[in-house]
């Protein structure tokens, strides 16, 4: 049997998401995650390999590995022979020759995931992909939403809901990967950017946009901050700090102002700039639940990949 990956969001169906999201929240409680959970994963094994640097989904897939039994590996670009050389297809052949059973990839060349998932045994799960895709980012935002908003008579589970991304959206895998997964799941989406930071391709096109957060806060029920993506700009296309926070930033005044609206972030927060240390205490901030459900989405997914249901 060929291996199962999770290469992107684009290959899922609103059924596909709304099951693993069902899986995930069987690993969750009320205020963290089960301590207790059968070892569904022992013998199997998971190696992190991550080219851009990661605190949460490094972690989080670590975390949710070992939770279900699983050994991991961890292997890091530096201090490896990818700097004698070594190509990503002979390090993927050298780890696939350990046994390891699932590669969670973190990679900054979009379609690298694709490319390598055509030559493996190994399961693929994409952590993170240039510009491209976040797909497990977008699972547990979405996870973390669905357990906050309440639920409506709803035809899809995100129905009645608006949601705007805001922030540096052009350089931004997981606003693209978010837009994927909240369309399925039947919210109405916006966009609110600089005119440099709003996207330049096709990916988003037709979607509402707002020039400033004043504006998209009037209209939302939920608001995604993103921020600058520093790495990945190289033009002088940023705004200077005081526009920016005038116009695109949650501050704690504006946080205070629309008490209603649910923020959500993916992290890391460049605090000061799109929005306030105060506010990712507030009880309208999603921004630390969403790193739990990172967790128990993550065990969801391997679980799905390594030891899917016999049908
Ligand atoms: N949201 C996210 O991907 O965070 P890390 O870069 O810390 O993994």
């Amino acid at each position: 049997m060929s291996a199962l990956h999770l290469l992107d969001t684009l290959s899922l169906t609103s059924g596909d998401i709304t099951s693993i999201l069902d899986d995930a929240r069987l690993f969750l409680t009320a205020t963290g995650l089960r301590t207790s959970v059968p070892p569904t994963l022992q013998g199997r094994t998971v190696t992190l390999a991550f080219f851009e640097s990661s605190t949460r989904t490094r972690l989080s897939f670590e975390a949710a590995a070992k939770r279900l039994g699983a050994v991991t590996l961890l292997f890091t670009p530096t201090g490896s022979s990818v700097e004698k050389g070594e190509t990503l297809g002979e390090t993927f052949a050298t780890i696939e020759a350990m046994g390891v059973d699932a590669i969670v990839l973190r990679h900054g060349v979009n379609g690298i995931h694709h490319e390598m998932s055509q030559n493996t045994s190994m399961s693929i799960i994409n952590a993170g992909e240039g510009s491209r895709a976040h797909p497990t980012q977008a699972l547990l935002d979405a996870s973390t939403l669905l357990e906050r908003l309440p639920i409506r008579a709803r035809m899809a589970p995100l129905d009645g809901y608006r949601i705007v991304i805001v922030g540096d959206i052009r350089h931004s895998r997981v606003a693209r990967s978010n837009v994927d997964v909240f369309l399925k799941l039947g919210a109405e989406v916006a966009l609110c950017a600089p005119p440099t930071l709003a996207p330049d391709d096709d990916t988003m096109k037709g979607l509402q946009y707002f020039d400033c957060i004043e504006d998209a806060c009037k209209w939302a029920h939920v608001v995604n901050l993103l921020r600058i993506q520093r790495e990945r700009i190289t033009a002088d296309i940023v705004p200077g700090i005081d526009e920016y926070r005038e116009r695109y930033a949650m501050t704690t005044e504006r946080a205070q102002r629309y008490p209603d609206i649910v923020i959500t972030h993916p992290g890391p927060v460049s605090l000061g700039v799109e929005t306030d240390a105060r506010v990712l205490t507030m009880s309208q901030s999603l921004v630390h639940r969403q790193v739990t459900h990172g967790v128990a989405v993550r065990m969801a997914i391997l679980q799905r990949l390594l030891n899917p249901p016999t049908p």
